[in-house]
């Protein structure tokens, strides 16, 4: 159940997110300010500010990210702060009035529901014709009312928007067969296929059609170029959460992938990857390279290919970074015996054990 105090209590599964948020933020608005006159930072779901034993809530995260950054940001910062609940969004106020808060940061804290303040946003821009800033919008409901599919898809229509959403798994499946739930789902996924998933009795293969739903639905349906999710997994092994990470930037997609790597080692929590369920892994602090190995290996086993390609499938279709596969694979086999690949042309110095961009390979 929700809670119903102003402020509550912080869970480390909860944490666990703002270490990423904080991370993720901490590459993003550098990135986006730099080449944007005006950004939108969104928390569509904003809480307090404060959790009861004073720990900081997602809004004060973001604000004291850009406040402190060690890049100055000298771009227009708009945040948006969604608070339904008038006693939190009270909270969180006086909250941000502890801040200095510098003047090329706009704070707006909006009372009311985030589909309908979304909505308003969105209106306005079209109306004036003009294009929404960059936008990082961050959706972290307690449950799965108010979060329409359709929002959030015509959101990510949008140039340079990036969402993340936390996709609260436990309470999804517990209403699937609701007698009061449909439309609430019907308008969570966008479609109505989620019926289906009543029927599936394995719970781990309730699991994955839901989740494969929701991340067809924003590849296909909101036409996101690039979506993974991450699966949080609490103390017990059960599934707290998935975060649903859209964005139409690879390079985002590594930033989100390196906060993803660093945020599982306090040993609290775990994430794995789960873009693709068949395949998931558990972020930990070593990566498999046997694993990732084993990947490239079937991916590429007889082509010839440059580094960026294998750069490429690592960052976008398995759960490993850009920075794990040269030294730690490719090198290791190039000097095998017998070698497991050969090397077509090697740019830059052709030196043994390197591979910059535009390097052919060959896999063997
Ligand atoms: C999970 S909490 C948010 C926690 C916060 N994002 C953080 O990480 O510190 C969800 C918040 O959304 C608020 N809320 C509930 N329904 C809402 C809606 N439709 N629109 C905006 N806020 C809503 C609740 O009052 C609650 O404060």
């Amino acid at each position: 159940m929700p809670p119903r105090t102003t402020c509550w209590d912080l869970e480390p599964h909860t944490s666990a997110k703002h270490l990423i948020l904080r991370r993720y933020l901490q590459a993003w608005l550098p990135i986006m300010t730099r080449w944007n006159g005006r950004v939108l930072y969104i928390d569509g779901f904003a809480g307090p500010g404060i959790y009861r034993t004073g720990e900081e809530g997602s809004p004060i995260i973001a604000l004291k990210e850009a406040i402190h950054h060690t890049a100055q940001i000298r771009s227009q910062v708009v945040f948006l702060f969604i608070e339904a609940d008038p006693a939190r969004l009270e909270v969180l106020k006086q909250q941000i009035a502890t801040l200095q808060v510098p003047s090329n940061f706009k704070v707006q804290c909006l009372l009311g529901r985030f589909d309908e303040h979304l909505t308003q946003v969105l209106d306005f821009v079209k109306e004036q014709k003009r294009n929404l800033a960059p936008t990082f919008a961050f959706v972290d409901p307690f449950g799965f009312s108010h979060t329409p599919f359709s929002l959030i898809k015509r959101l990510m229509q949008n140039d340079k928007c990036e969402v993340l959403i936390t996709f609260m798994y436990e309470a999804i499946n517990r209403f699937l067969s609701h007698p009061d739930q449909p439309a609430n789902y019907d308008s969570l996924f966008g479609c109505q296929d989620w019926r289906e998933a009543s029927s599936v009795e394995d719970p781990q293969a309730r699991k994955k059609f839901v989740h494969d739903l929701y991340l067809r639905q924003l590849q296909v349906s909101a036409a996101v170029t690039y979506v993974r999710s991450f699966e949080m997994i609490d103390p017990g092994n059960r599934t707290e959460y998935f975060l649903f990470f859209g964005t139409k930037s690879y390079d985002a997609v590594k930033k989100m992938k390196e906060a993803m790597w660093k945020a599982d080692e306090s040993g609290r929590f775990q994430f794995a990857d789960t873009t693709d369920m068949n395949q998931s892994l558990l972020f930990g602090t070593t990566p498999d390279f046997n694993d990732l190995k084993s990947r490239i290996v079937s991916k590429f086993r007889g082509s010839q290919v440059t580094v960026d390609d294998v750069e490429r499938f690592v960052v976008i279709e398995t759960p490993y970074r850009e920075t794990h596969f040269k030294q730690q694979v490719l090198k290791l086999m190039e000097s095998a015996t017998p070698p497991e690949l050969r090397i077509i042309t090697r740019t830059g110095q052709n030196r043994r054990g390197t591979f910059p961009s535009g390097t052919v390979i060959e896999v063997l």
